[in-house]
């Protein structure tokens, strides 16, 4: 079946995937191989640039490979590779930041706020972060990249990179990239109020067991307006409920909506159906996941297989870059 065009993401190795990640990116990952080719590439050179995601680098790479094998990434279409596998990048990124003004790389608001979380590692390949993700992107000649809307500014400036790239060295080997934002915005953790993450510690993992994830859910923030059990509740504010409407069955989520708005239904009751739902819909992940374990060979064949075929790819366009540049 011939293909819409190409897709390339690039995903941190930050630890074992989450609610949000899924629901962010992930899913939206697994749907477009219906209609792109598409590239999806484990970034650990951009992990390099925070020292603590560079701690367990190789583990975190190896549970992120798995959780996309699981979630349903398919490797005999889909290119799934790790970043440093195929050195290209590196040598499109310094030709890259031959057309790149500095200032505009410290006025972006990701590198301002990367400044802020970490006052003291402000490294040159932070300044750059940028740039190897425009060389991810154009290295494979990117149709779309579906990403979060925090990564737009990264986006527009691949984009800005693409015409300085071609102008300069008057060619159109580059092709501008679009974006496509995942339609869901910012999933909130456990507390109900910050963007779901590792770091805060308000994350439900994929991979937990039903009974861990069942603890989590317990957990979780509700209305908080509603202070008793007799208070009627206002799921239009509620983060459970929000979850309810993405893994629950319609019905039922029409029934807690009536129910929690005259207090027939309390809070826990509510947060156990929410566990149980979830429990329901991980299943066949989690069965996938521990299926994929239990063949150590596995992922890492597929990411060398991937690499492979990336390798291919990128060589080719920079073979044109090359060229293009003129190097002797
Ligand atoms: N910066 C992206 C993020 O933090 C990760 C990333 C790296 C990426 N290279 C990319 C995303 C290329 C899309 C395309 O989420």
């Amino acid at each position: 079946m011939a293909k819409k065009g190409r897709v390339f993401s690039g995903i941190r190795p930050t630890g074992r995937a989450h609610l949000g990640n899924y629901l962010g990116a992930f899913k939206n990952y697994v749907a477009l191989q219906e209609d792109y080719e598409c590239v999806y590439c484990i970034v650990d050179l951009h992990a390099l640039t925070t020292v603590e995601d560079t701690l367990n680098l190789k583990q975190n790479t190896y549970d992120l490979a798995l959780d996309l094998l699981a979630v349903g990434i398919r490797p005999e279409e889909t290119i799934l590779f790790v970043q440093s596998h195929v050195p290209q990048v590196t040598e499109l990124h310094i030709l890259l930041s031959m057309v790149t003004p500095l200032g505009k790389l410290t006025e972006l608001p990701t590198f301002k706020e990367m400044v802020r979380h970490n006052p003291n590692n402000v490294n040159y390949g932070l300044v750059g972060y940028p740039v190897l993700m425009s060389a991810d992107i154009l290295l494979y000649k990117t149709d779309l990249v579906p990403v979060g809307i925090d990564q737009a500014p990264h986006l527009e400036f691949a984009r800005e990179t693409v015409r300085s790239f071609n102008y300069r060295y008057n060619t159109n080997v580059l092709i501008e990239p679009q974006m496509k934002a995942a339609e869901v915005q910012k999933v909130l953790g456990i507390d109900g109020k910050e963007k779901m993450g590792k770091s805060l510690n308000n994350h439900i993992e994929l991979a937990a067991t039903p009974e861990e994830t069942r603890q989590r859910v317990m957990m979780m923030v509700t209305d908080p307006q509603r202070m008793k059990r007799t208070d009627p509740g206002n799921p239009d504010v509620c983060n459970v409920f929000t979850l309810h409407k993405v893994f629950t069955p319609k019905e039922d989520v029409e029934m807690i909506n009536v129910e929690c708005r005259r207090a027939g239904i309390g809070c826990v009751d509510c947060k156990k159906r929410f566990a149980e739902s979830l429990n329901k819909t991980l299943e066949p992940f989690r069965a996938k996941r521990a299926e994929i374990a239990a063949q150590p060979d596995l992922v890492p064949a597929v990411l060398a297989d991937g690499a492979d075929r990336a390798r291919a790819i990128a060589e080719k366009t920079m073979q044109e870059v090359r060229e293009a540049v003129q190097l002797p």
